[in-house]
């Protein structure tokens, strides 16, 4: 029997998001156990940004995260549902994206979990880059990205007043369990990415993978044409790899220069006064 986990991006219980990833749990075909997990449930502190997890294989933070991320280890395959917050996934989000350099160690295991995104905004189209923030949640995670969607609704049970998310749900459903559908909206031809910036030239990137092109509109249809670059992330299991690789060589960089790098950052040492937390009890 499939291990489905549902990863609940907020904090409202019954709200959208949890009944979303309920109902893609419903439409799916085969036999399955679904797990739950609210990420606001967990204490995740912010990623120091010390880089010891890549060099030791452990985060030194002692919280939730091994347990988060054990969980995601032990399902065959993964929901994301978590609403839109000013323009942008919620922050419990953002928080184990942040702290994703864990993952790396466990990177041969996680590769390619099928995972599906959906994002909840209230207002149609002021949802900004909540997907994006989904999507990149589940690069981290090494999974692969078979369908994602935005959905509308602001009130708890709202999207479902609305039948045509059910069927959403289901077409998540059948991409999670069968493998990528084709796209029905304009996409990254690479990653299935759907944020770009316009660039000059009229050139775009994709903001999930990277990757350069151009767009172009023939016969009413607007065609993307993406080239994969050095660094993007992460088409295949060597880019993942390249970009580790990367990242670990950042000690030989760091030590070839640290005399320069240190005398340019002192430079800035005494400047401005900083505005520190209040000592807890005053
Ligand atoms: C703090 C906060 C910020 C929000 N920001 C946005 C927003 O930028 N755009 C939007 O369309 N909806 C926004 N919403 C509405 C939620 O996305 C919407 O109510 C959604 O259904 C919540 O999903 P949930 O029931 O799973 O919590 C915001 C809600 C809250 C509480």
């Amino acid at each position: 029997m499939q291990s489905i986990l549902a990863l609940i991006g907020s904090p409202r219980r019954q709200g959208n998001s949890e009944i979303m990833a309920k109902e893609i749990s419903r439409h799916l075909p085969g036999r399955h156990e679904l797990n739950l997990l609210r990420l606001s449930d967990f204490n995740l502190a912010p990623c120091r940004g010390c880089y010891q997890c890549l060099f030791k294989g452990r985060c030194p933070i002692e919280d939730d995260f091994e347990t988060v991320a054990e969980a995601i280890l032990a399902a065959d395959a993964i929901i994301l549902a978590a609403p839109a917050y000013f323009l942008g996934p919620n922050a419990s989000l953002k928080r184990f994206t942040d702290r994703g350099l864990a993952l790396y160690p466990h990177m041969e295991s996680l590769w390619g979990k099928p995972a599906v995104a959906v994002g909840v905004a209230g207002i149609p189209g002021k949802e900004g880059y909540t997907l994006l923030g989904l999507e990149n949640f589940l690069a981290m995670l090494f999974a692969d990205i078979r369908a994602r969607g935005m959905i509308y609704g602001a009130l708890p049970g709202e999207i479902f007043l609305d039948e045509q998310n059910r069927e959403t749900a289901r077409d998540l459903a059948t991409a999670l369990w069968e493998g990528k559908q084709p796209p029905t909206s304009p996409c990254c031809p690479l990653c299935g990415g759907s944020t770009f910036r316009f660039l000059s030239h009229n050139r775009i990137r994709c903001m999930l993978c990277s990757n350069e092109g151009t767009l172009t509109t023939v016969a009413g249809k607007t065609q993307l044409h993406i080239q994969k670059s050095e660094h993007d992330l992460f088409l295949t299991r060597e880019d993942a790899l390249k970009h580790r690789d990367w990242l670990m060589a950042m000690k030989g960089r760091f030590q070839a220069h640290k005399v320069r790098l240190k005398t340019i950052s002192q430079d800035y040492r005494r400047e401005g006064r900083w505005v520190r937390p209040k000592p807890k009890g005053e």
